[in-house]
């Protein structure tokens, strides 16, 4: 991660974000997701892996509620360009963007993601299973920060995934 840093998205990131996602996915889906999100109000945060002249990585957050309560994140779509990874960008991007949910006072992330991958951030699929959503399984894994939050519940995800 020499000479890479991690910052807010602007507005004026739309199109190199939507670039890359097409470059990382083989669906325009993910592109979608993240538009739609910022037009809703669901996004609670957009990060993106710089040079300081292209960017390289990117990480959605956006809100969850757990009960019908605005408490919890979920993370995704997330993207490096394929050239760049497997060179640490992605866990960056996920270590830093945990730190701002955690600080913000989300009780819990999920994601639906891969098992292989997640799971070395602290994610595990048996901290979601009891948490109703429109997805279920190994790849649906929840990070907890903390005990005192709510174990179980109904998710409400945003719009953009077609809730
Ligand atoms: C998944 C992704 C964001 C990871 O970013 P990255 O910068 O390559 O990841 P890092 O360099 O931080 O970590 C590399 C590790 O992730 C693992 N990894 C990368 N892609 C993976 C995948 N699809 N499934 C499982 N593990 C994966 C690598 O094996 C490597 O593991 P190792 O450290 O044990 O060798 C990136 O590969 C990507 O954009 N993939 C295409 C889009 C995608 O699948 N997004 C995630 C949707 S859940």
């Amino acid at each position: 991660m020499k000479d890479i840093w991690i910052r807010q998205a602007r507005e004026d990131d739309a199109e190199a974000i939507t670039a890359l996602n097409d470059a990382a996915f083989a669906t325009k889906a993910e592109a979608r997701i993240i538009t739609e999100l910022a037009r809703d109000g669901d996004s609670l945060y957009s990060l993106v892996a710089h040079n300081d002249r292209d960017i390289l990585g990117h990480i959605q957050f956006f809100r969850i509620l757990i009960d019908g309560a605005d408490i919890a994140a979920g993370l995704g779509p997330m993207s490096v360009l394929p050239d760049r990874q497997r060179s640490g960008i992605g866990s960056g991007l996920v270590k830093f963007g945990l730190a701002l949910m955690e600080g913000a006072g989300r009780e819990a992330v999920f994601v639906l993601g891969h098992p292989a991958y997640y799971p070395r951030f602290g994610f595990c699929a048996d901290a979601a299973a009891p948490f109703q959503a429109q997805w279920s399984g190994p790849s649906f894994m929840a990070l907890r920060f903390g005990e005192t939050g709510e174990q179980a519940g109904q998710l409400t995800y945003p719009a953009a995934f077609g809730a």
